[in-house]
C-alpha cells in the first residue's frame, strides 16, 4: 500500500458542502491501494499498519486532488489568431461570426483533418495540461457539426481517454451553432441532431453529456429544450452554454432541464441564480473566455452567497479561450470573480468533478476516491494562486501512478 509522506499541506476537498472548505491538513500523509485512496490525515496519526509501506516524498509541498478541467473544446483544427487581433482593433465576436469567421471557420478547419491528425493535436494539448497538474478533462465536440465529423471528434476523445495521459469525459456539442449549409433550414439541423447525431453518439457510448450553446446567434430556448429532452431520453445528461453574450433566462432554462451544469453565466440574473440553487446545478465559470472577450466577470459572489456551487474551468478553444492554463484561470477567478483561493480550488476539483458527474470519485482525496493527486511547489493554496508562475506543478498522479508529462500509455 503506497503512501505519500512529507506533505506540508494537504487539501482533501472531502466536504461536499462549503465552497471554501477544502479540508486542510498540515504535515499530512496519504495512503492508497490499487489506485484508490485508503487514508488521509496528519502524518503523526498514521496508523501503524501503514508505517512500513513504501513512501514517496512530497518534498514538504502542497498536495491537492488532481485538477479537473470541467469545460474544454479540446479537439479542433487550425487557430484564429487573426480574429484575436481583429477584436483588439474593435471588431465584435458576433460581427466576425456573421462574416463567416468564428466557430464556422474552426468547423471548416476541423472537417479537413482526419482522426489521426485530430488525435495528435489533442494529445499534445492534453499532455501540456497534465504537466500543470490537471488529471481529468471534460472535452466537447462541436467543431464538426455533421454526423461524420462529430463522431470523429468523439472517437478522438475515447482514444485519448484510453491512451492517457489524463482521464477524459466526453460531451456532444453538436448544437454549438447551426452550420452554414443548414442556415436556411434550422429545424432541419435540429432534426439532424436529435434524430441522427445524438442517437449515434449514444449507441456507441461516445459521450456522457450533451451540450447546447443557447444564444441569439446559436440556439433558442425552445430548440435547446428539444435537443436536451432527446439527449435525456438517450441517457445523455445536459450541460449548457448559457447567458454568455446576453442574458436570456439561460440559467433558468438549464435548471428546468435538470442540467448538471450551466456554463459561462456572465449575464445570469438574480432569478437565474435562485433557479440554479434550487435545482442543484453547478455554475461553471470560465475566466479565460471572460478575459479574452474583455467582459465583466460572472457574479461569482452572488452565486456562492445564493447557494450555488461554483466551478472554475478553462473553456480551452481556438476562439474565446485559446489557452489551457487552468491555474491561470484560477488566479483570474480570484482577482476578477472575487473568489478566495480556497473557493477557487474547490471549484477546480470537487465542484468541477460534480459538473462532470464524478463527485466522490474524482476531485477529492478521501477513502474510496481515486488516488489522483497533484504536488504543487507552494506552502499553501493561497501562496500558490497568488504567486502565479508558468508552472508550479511538481508532479501529478492518476490512480497513484505518477505521470511523466507526455508519456503515452502502451
Ligand atoms: O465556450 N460559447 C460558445 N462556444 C465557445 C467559443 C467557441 C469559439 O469561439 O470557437 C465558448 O466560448
Ligand atoms: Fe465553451
Amino acid at each position: 500500500m503506497p503512501r505519500l509522506a512529507n506533505i506540508g499541506c494537504l487539501a482533501t476537498c472531502a466536504n461536499p458542502v462549503g465552497q471554501d472548505d477544502i479540508g486542510l491538513i498540515r504535515d499530512a500523509a496519504l495512503v492508497w491501494r490499487d489506485g484508490t485512496v485508503r487514508w488521509t490525515g496528519p502524518a503523526a496519526a498514521l496508523p501503524a499498519e501503514y508505517e512500513a509501506e513504501p513512501a514517496r516524498d512530497a518534498g514538504g509541498g502542497l498536495v491537492i486532488p488532481g485538477l479537473v478541467d470541467a469545460h474544454t473544446h479540446l479537439a479542433f483544427g487550425g487557430w484564429r489568431a487573426g480574429e484575436f487581433s481583429d477584436r483588439i482593433r474593435g471588431r465584435g465576436y458576433l460581427e466576425i461570426a456573421a462574416a463567416g469567421g468564428g466557430i464556422a471557420s474552426t468547423v471548416r478547419a476541423t472537417r479537413a483533418l482526419d482522426e489521426e491528425a485530430l488525435l495528435a493535436r489533442a494529445h499534445e494539448f492534453l499532455s501540456g495540461m497534465v504537466s500543470l497538474g490537471i488529471t481529468t478533462v471534460e472535452a466537447k465536440s462541436g467543431y464538426g457539426l455533421d454526423l461524420e465529423t462529430e463522431l470523429r471528434l468523439l472517437r478522438v476523445y475515447r482514444r485519448l481517454g484510453e491512451m492517457g495521459p489524463a482521464r477524459v469525459v466526453a460531451t456532444c456539442l453538436a448544437a454549438h451553432v447551426v452550420p452554414p449549409e443548414w442556415s436556411a433550414d434550422r429545424a432541419g439541423y435540429v432534426r439532424l441532431v436529435t434524430e441522427r447525431i445524438l442517437p449515434a453518439v449514444a449507441e456507441d457510448g461516445l459521450a456522457e453529456f450533451c451540450d447546447v450553446f443557447v444564444e441569439d446567434s446559436a440556439f433558442s430556448a425552445d430548440e435547446a429544450r428539444q435537443i436536451c429532452e432527446r439527449g435525456c431520453e438517450l441517457g445523455l445528461r445536459p450541460k449548457l452554454h448559457v447567458d454568455q453574450l446576453s442574458g436570456g433566462g439561460g440559467a433558468e432554462l438549464a435548471a428546468s432541464l435538470g442540467a448538471v451544469s450551466a456554463d459561462h453565466l456572465e449575464y445570469v440574473s438574480e432569478a437565474g441564480i435562485e433557479a440554479l440553487a434550487a435545482a442543484g446545478v453547478v455554475a461553471v465559470t470560465l475566466p479565460l473566455a471572460t478575459l479574452y472577450l474583455n467582459q465583466a466577470p460572472p457574479p461569482a459572489r452572488a452565486l456562492i452567497d445564493g447557494g450555488v456551487a461554483v466551478a472554475v474551468a478553462s473553456d480551452f478553444n481556438p476562439g474565446t479561450a485559446p489557452s489551457w492554463h487552468l491555474p491561470f484561470a484560477m488566479t483570474l477567478a480570484c482577482t476578477r470573480q472575487r473568489m478566495t483561493p480556497a473557493e477557487v480550488l474547490k471549484g477546480a476539483t470537487r465542484y468541477a468533478a460534480r459538473a462532470v458527474g464524478r463527485e466522490g470519485e474524482l476531485g477529492s482525496l478521501e477513502p474510496g476516491a481515486a488516488a489522483d493527486f497533484t504536488i504543487i511547489d507552494a506552502p499553501d493554496v493561497e501562496h500558490w494562486l497568488y504567486h502565479l508562475r508558468p508552472n508550479a506543478c511538481v508532479a501529478a498522479a492518476i490512480g497513484g501512478e505518477t505521470l511523466h508529462g507526455i508519456r503515452r500509455k502502451a
